[in-house]
């Protein structure tokens, strides 16, 4: 197929780039450096240097002998995103291109409004430029889980039915985030039902919950093709951050009574279930919806698996409540159904020992590089 991957600089999309091309898909990758800049503006460095998406693409081609077309440039520039539409012709679209982080939509006017006008803009423009350009193409978005919320009643898997006064008709499942970034991307649900119900788009919607781990099997082959992993408060997810917090003595932060529940799942089934998801493409005028998660847990459930494993290698470790800096349910009922992805053929990676183990191997062989004073940023809602 021939892959269109926007925000193919990031944490999913380099990983997700490499996996496809050794597949032997044709791959585009499009990026902007957001990602990098805010990193740069906020003073929150990876955890280790990264090359730069050209610089990528050679060491993939040297290490794989295969190509990744690479295109720097911004998605809310629609003369620049149509032009690659109309040139590469892409099968299947995968937009990651989005601002990611909930706590950096917060912080101010500023980042809000980055926020919303970068996720909005961005999957407005590929709903035109594949309309005008590539109307058979398939665009693969990423969601979250978080558009959905923590209702009091059992969370589907993108749609609900509803009987009211002796009707019955089929809605999309209510949205009620809580974040800015949350916020978009039910936006972006909504924008891209609209065109599907009225253009006859083919799209699947990926509802996604926090994504933890380092490593594919494609970063494994050199380590200059590792992907971006931040540990910081703004855009490192919390599997990750507690992870590097353990390695350096840094308290694990649990946000109030930690009952916080979401799902999670291993970088490596991302990849997986997009592919999955542009292997089963959507129809002309329909809106897949999938629950791309693998198991749950509660806040203090992680943090007390990630302090036993630290403990088991020698650290230190303290897991610390501190007053929640989010307006959230601290406990609450949270029962959502993922069973579409498993059912296409998804055969998850667990959040185990072992693999918390290879997490923890890795960050302790860049413990040097960790900064403590970049972990904590204060970020309230
Ligand atoms: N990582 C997670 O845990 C997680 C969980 C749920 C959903 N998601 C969603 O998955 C997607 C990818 O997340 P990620 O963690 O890889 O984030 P990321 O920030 O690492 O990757 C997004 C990439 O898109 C680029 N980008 C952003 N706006 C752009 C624009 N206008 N034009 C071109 N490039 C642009 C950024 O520079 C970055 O490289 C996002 O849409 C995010 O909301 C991620």
């Amino acid at each position: 197929m021939r892959v269109l991957i926007l925000g193919g600089d990031g944490y999913l999309g380099w990983p997700t780039a490499m996996a496809f091309s050794r597949k032997g898909h044709e791959v585009c990758v499009v990026d902007n450096y957001l990602r990098r800049n805010m990193c740069r503006d906020f003073d929150v460095d990876p955890l280790y240097p990264l090359p730069n998406l050209l610089e990528r693409a050679k060491i993939w081609q040297a290490v794989s002998n295969k190509g990744i077309q690479v295109s720097i440039g911004d998605c809310c520039d629609y003369e620049f995103l149509r032009e690659i539409v109309r040139s590469f012709s892409p099968d299947t679209v995968i937009h990651y291109a989005e601002q990611p982080s909930a706590p950096y939509s917060m912080l101010n006017y500023k980042a809000a409004k980055l926020t919303l006008s970068n996720n909005i803009e961005s999957t407005f423009n590929i709903i035109w430029a594949v309309r005008e350009h590539a109307p058979n193409c398939h665009i693969v978005k990423l969601g979250t889980m978080g558009e959905y919320g923590t209702p009091n009643i059992d969370i589907e898997e993108g749609w609900i039915d509803i009987e009211h006064n002796g009707r019955r008709d089929t809605f999309l499942y209510p949205r009620q985030a809580s974040s800015l970034y949350h916020t978009t991307k039910v936006q972006d649900t909504d924008l891209l039902w609209f065109y599907v119900r009225t253009w006859g788009l083919r799209v699947t919607d990926l509802m996604q919950g926090p994504v933890y781990g380092l490593e594919t099997e494609e970063t494994k082959q050199d380590e200059r093709l590792a992907t971006i992993f931040n540990y910081d408060e703004l855009f490192g997810t919390v599997v990750n951050r507690f992870v590097v917090q353990a390695v350096v003595g840094y308290p694990l932060t649990v946000y109030g009574k930690g009952g916080q529940i979401r799902g999670y799942l291993n970088i490596r089934d991302t990849i997986a279930c997009v592919e999955l998801a542009m292997l089963h493409p959507a129809a002309k005028g329909e809106l897949k919806i999938y629950n791309q998660v693998t198991e749950t847990f509660s806040v203090n459930e992680l943090a007390e698996k990630v302090a036993r494993v630290g403990q088991q290698r020698g650290h230190q470790v303290e897991v610390k409540s501190i007053e929640n800096p989010r307006v959230e349910k601290e406990e609450h009922y949270y029962n959502p159904t993922y069973t579409g992805l498993k059912d296409l053929g998804l055969q998850p990676h667990f959040l185990t020992d072992e693999v918390l183990h290879g997490m923890f191997e890795v960050v302790e062989r860049h413990k040097d590089n960790i900064h403590e004073h970049m972990i904590f940023r204060g970020v309230k809602w």
